[in-house]
């Protein structure tokens, strides 16, 4: 078990970025995070996907075709050896002046860092966890907008550190209209009437790859869905409630602000979309080790 890191096609126990990069001077930068499952990456494809719509957000040029990153990712979880691992992707936009015009900057750095990866604890899963609505809004859409996964964070840092104040796990936002949009790492559904609700990419939210791939299954398995834009009343109303992202799959949220969410026990909506996920990645990442990532 170890961390590699993959920077520029060199894999590393340990890797270093000038103090000239754009992306530690400005925040300028993109990422993915991707775990496995069975020691296989999983929705590589969407993910890189997902890469490219950053990237072409911030006008960077990504040096590496698809394939060639599913190359460099599956040969860097090799040689870490983990039995599952964290997989983070991180493109700057290089070195260059101390400017915020990224013009100096001729090479983005590529950077593929593996680390075993770390499960949350099993007790979240079982009872719930607790996040709290914090003051901290989610960015404006029309400044930087949320659909991008950028190395700028702060907002969501911010947010974070409200929530650790009040004592939660993670922090649910509003945007500037006073409509739910996410948590600051994950996506959040509730359910109300036996309606699946979560807020619409107008929101200002990332479009989460978890968040898809639960939108689908909920379709395929008759649940009545809705996307929309809903002020916080409504999850406070919320038979059950829970949070989705790549590294927590469904975490079921039990308590909003410090009130229990009906009952405060994880709900049959959740508990069955946690099992459809679960047989999900079990068909798609059971066994087969896949050959290329299209
Ligand atoms: N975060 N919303 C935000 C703001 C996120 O940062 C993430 C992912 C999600 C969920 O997206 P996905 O289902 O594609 O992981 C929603 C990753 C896990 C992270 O930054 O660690």
């Amino acid at each position: 078990m170890s961390t590699k890191i993959n920077l520029n096609g060199q894999i590393l126990e340990d890797a270093s970025i000038s103090v000239f990069d754009h992306g530690f001077l400005f925040g300028d930068s993109i990422y993915e995070v991707i775990c496995t499952h069975n020691g296989q990456p999983c929705f590589v494809k969407e993910h890189l996907h997902r890469l490219r719509q950053s990237a072409f957000a911030i006008s960077l040029s990504i040096p590496l075709s698809d394939e060639q990153f599913w190359q460099e990712i599956q040969r860097t979880v090799r040689e870490s050896a983990n039995p599952e691992s964290y997989i983070r992707i991180v493109v700057t936009r290089g070195v260059g002046e101390i400017d915020i015009d990224p013009g100096s900057c001729t090479r983005p750095n590529v950077l593929i860092y593996v680390t075993p990866l770390k499960a949350y604890p099993q007790e979240d899963y079982e009872k719930g966890i607790h996040i709290a609505l914090v003051s901290i809004k989610r960015n404006f859409k029309e400044a930087l907008n949320p659909g991008i996964k950028t190395g700028n964070y702060l907002n969501n840092v911010l947010a974070k550190l409200e929530a650790n104040q009040l004592g939660a796990k993670d922090a649910l936002m509003l945007n500037s209209m006073g409509y739910l949009t996410e948590c600051t790492t994950s996506n959040i559904f509730f359910i109300r009437e036996g309606r699946i609700m979560t807020p619409s990419l107008e929101c200002g939210i990332l479009d989460g790859i978890t968040r898809q791939v639960i939108l689908r299954l909920a379709r395929e398995n008759g649940f009545l869905l809705e996307e929309g834009q809903w002020p916080p009343e409504e999850i406070q109303l919320a038979e059950e409630a829970f949070i989705t992202g790549t590294l927590k799959q469904i975490m079921p949220v039990t308590l909003l602000d410090g009130r229990l969410i009906k009952d405060g026990k994880p709900g049959p909506v959740t508990i069955k979309l946690m099992s459809l996920y679960h047989d999900l990645l079990e068909k798609e990442y059971g066994q087969a080790v896949k050959g290329s990532v299209s």
